[in-house]
């Protein structure tokens, strides 16, 4: 393929090139996928205002999360098995991240640790906990992310049980892949992943083998995981973490207006509007519907994020528009993994930033933190006008 133009150019090349059954756990969504599809299809609706003669030089793109500076309002999103989207995953989104000054987020459920973020990457990052019900374990991971120099905490509130995503039962996901005839025929039309794997110790899940009990190997790793995830997980955990980290902590997964206000009475510093991608509750609202409510109910009493279905620089600014501060980005950057490894997480990046920065200039405005309601058409004004 020539030089990538779009998101989706990098979504056919990771298509071609990551075995199938981790580009479909990558692209797909609980159930009938309906969620997941209008995350993508409700940005559609909205109309931006087009304006002219007005003075489009000396343009930023330049903001804050949760107080930290950042290049764009655009941050990679916690995703489980990115080392498996491409060898050493993790590390190259990563280091694609530092250089293009937005923040990382390294999942609890990755496949490089904490600890090799922090030896190969060196740069401050941000983490991402699953809440589990051995609390011993969660008590080490969070001192884990303090000493790996972790600058915020994202507390995922929406997988205390998982959504079924078809997908993944018929593919057999695991990590690494199970030596099935089907796996072997389907892996041998891969040889750059193949040999990448073959290259690096990292296929496992690195935050969790030999750390948590009773886990020393992948075959108990899996049941381990559906017994683990705490389906009785309250607000008071949520405090008692909030207590244990101390430092700036991010609430995801809020979808309802009553959910945001006990996220913004937990004393967070932020929360990200998400359905984790369409991935849990089918049926559920898309993300960029339920944002408006969730303004009016706590924005300006804690920073208001987003994410779910971003697939261009368009979307984020429709996102600030609607009174996000800020965005996460999930499969958008690991469909550039999957393509280019740190490349194509680059190239992800470098898209967006064009898409974001043009689409702002043509909307009349040279600062991304001026950007509110006023630039969609009536109908969507409403929000931060
Ligand atoms: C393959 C994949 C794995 C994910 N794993 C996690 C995870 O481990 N923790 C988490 O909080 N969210 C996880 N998510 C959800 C993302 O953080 C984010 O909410 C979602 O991807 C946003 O939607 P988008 O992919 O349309 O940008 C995952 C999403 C994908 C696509």
């Amino acid at each position: 393929m020539a030089q990538p133009l779009t998101i989706e150019d990098l979504r056919i090349l990771a298509k071609r090139r990551v075995p199938r059954m981790f580009y479909d756990y990558a692209d797909s969504g609980a159930w009938t996928e309906g969620t997941y599809r209008a995350n993508e299809t409700d940005f559609q609706a909205i109309k931006l205002r087009q304006r002219v003669a007005v003075d489009m030089t000396n343009r930023t793109l330049a903001s804050t999360m949760v107080g930290q500076p950042v290049a764009m309002p655009v941050a990679l999103a916690p995703t489980g098995l990115t080392g498996m989207q491409h060898a050493d995953g993790e590390i190259h989104a990563a280091r694609a991240a530092d250089k293009a000054g937005v923040p990382f987020t390294l999942s609890t459920m990755s496949i490089c640790s904490l600890e090799d973020i922090a030896n190969h990457v060196g740069k401050p990052f941000w983490f991402q906990l699953y809440v589990m019900k051995d609390r011993d374990f969660i008590a080490r991971l969070i001192e884990r992310a303090k000493k790996a120099g972790v600058t915020a905490l994202v507390l995922t509130l929406d997988l205390q049980i998982l959504g079924q995503r078809h997908k993944d039962i018929r593919n057999g996901l695991s990590a690494p892949p199970k030596p099935t005839l089907a796996n072997l025929i389907n892996l041998a039309t891969k040889p750059r992943w193949c040999l990448g794997m073959l290259d690096t110790p990292r296929r496992s899940f690195g935050n969790i083998v030999g750390h948590a009990k009773g886990v020393g190997d992948l075959s108990s790793l899996s049941s381990w995981t559906a017994e683990q995830f705490d389906p009785a997980l309250s607000w008071d955990d949520v405090k008692w973490i909030k207590d244990l980290w101390g430092g700036k902590l991010i609430i995801k997964g809020i979808l309802d207006p009553e959910d945001a206000e006990k996220a913004a009475q937990s004393g967070a510093d932020a929360l990200i509007v998400s359905n984790h991608g369409g991935r849990q509750l089918d049926g559920a609202l898309s993300s960029i519907a339920a944002l408006p409510a969730i303004v009016d109910q706590v924005g300006g009493r804690i920073e208001v994020l987003f994410d779910g279905g971003i697939r261009s620089g368009q979307d984020v600014i429709k996102a600030l528009a609607l009174g996000a501060h800020g965005t996460f980005i999930g499969r958008a950057f690991l469909y550039g993994l999957g393509a280019m490894g740190e490349k194509g997480v680059t190239a992800c990046l470098d898209i967006i930033r064009k898409e974001l920065d043009i689409t702002m200039a043509l909307c009349g405005l040279r600062d991304v933190r001026d950007v509110d309601g006023r630039i969609l058409v009536d109908g969507n004004r409403q929000r931060r006008a």
